[in-house]
């Protein structure tokens, strides 16, 4: 687990260190919109989708700096997408990542901003072939497709559409389901496509990662779900038991909380399976899957 740490904090370095340099502003009209994003980016999430691309990208290569640019767009995307999430409109929260969430630190209209020039900065940088000018041009354009589809209508706004419209009604498994599905596990698996598309897999490597994806994906939240009812405000940095008060459709709420465990538990057996045909070199992504059931933020 040690091991696993490192990477975190390796990834975490390597995706700042670009974005810290990427996200500049260029008008005397635009500094608060500029203070906007990079307050929320650089407020030190857990940087898991980044950690997530350099996994999967591992397992075939070792040049990091080339796939840099999709870590740092996926984290740009999910950074926008709890900026958006936490908006009166939406859950309403007022605290993020240990601090004021955007809308309480800037004002709702700038928060909404914010979000819209982060979802468009990442389409910037995937196709900003300054970075990484080697990489083959079909190579780069299937990555900005699965991007825009697992972030859009067909994946997180989808989820997150589901999400907030089933507010107060009584969830079913198939919403549950639908929900989490693409809300999460849509960036999640797109997470680990970027980084086997980026190593140039084989095509039976990336159906499996990407089945290893989706998997730990919907793990990974059913455990926000559970960590929601279980967990601290000072440790998670966010609001909790937000989900019961607003009625939202998780898994707790079906299966109770015993039953979202197993099925956290579940979730993760089914992706490891998938990473059997790449022996010991999938480790890390072993490890990083054993995180998201073991963690406690
Ligand atoms: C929170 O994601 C929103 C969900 C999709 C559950 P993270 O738990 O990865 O948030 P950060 O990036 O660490 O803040
Ligand atoms: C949000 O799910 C998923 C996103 C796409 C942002 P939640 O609403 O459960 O995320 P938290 O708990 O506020 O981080
Ligand atoms: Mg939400
Ligand atoms: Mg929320
Ligand atoms: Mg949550």
């Amino acid at each position: 687990m040690n091991n696993i740490k490192e990477f975190f904090k390796t990834s975490s370095e390597r995706v700042e260190t670009f974005l810290e340099s990427y996200i500049t502003n260029s008008s005397l009209f635009t500094s608060g919109l500029n203070e906007g994003m990079r307050y929320s980016l650089f407020a030190g999430g857990k940087r898991l989708r980044p950690a997530l691309v350099y996994a999967s990208y591992s397992l075939f290569k070792d040049d990091y700096d080339y796939v840099t640019p999709f870590a740092a767009a996926i984290e740009v995307i999910h950074t926008y997408s709890l900026i958006h999430d936490d908006l009166p409109a939406m859950d309403n929260d007022d605290m993020r990542r240990g601090k004021p969430s955007n809308h309480k630190a800037f004002g709702e209209a700038e928060a909404i901003l914010a979000g819209d020039a982060l979802l468009t900065k990442a389409f910037e940088i995937m196709s900003d072939t300054s970075y990484s000018p080697q990489m083959p041009v079909d190579i780069r354009l299937k990555a900005i497709y699965k991007l825009a589809r697992a972030a859009g209508d067909k994946g997180m706004v989808g989820g997150q559409f589901a999400d907030i419209t089933s507010e107060g009604r009584k969830p079913t498994i198939e919403l549950v389901d639908y929900i989490h599905k693409n809300k999460t596990s849509a960036l999640i698996e797109c997470a680990i496509y970027l980084g086997a598309v980026a190593a140039e897999a084989k095509e039976n490597e990336i159906d499996n990662l990407i089945a290893f994806g989706k998997y730990t994906g919907l793990a990974f939240q059913v455990v926000d779900d559970i960590l929601d009812i279980t967990s601290t405000s000072e440790v998670l940095g966010k609001n909790v038991q937000k989900d019961i008060e607003s009625n939202k459709a998780t898994y707790p709420a079906v299966y109770s909380l015993e039953g979202a465990k197993q099925k956290a538990d579940e979730y993760i057996n089914k992706a490891l399976y998938h990473l059997d045909i790449f022996g010991e070199r999938a480790d890390i992504l072993r490890d990083i899957a054993s995180f998201i059931t073991e963690r406690n933020s």
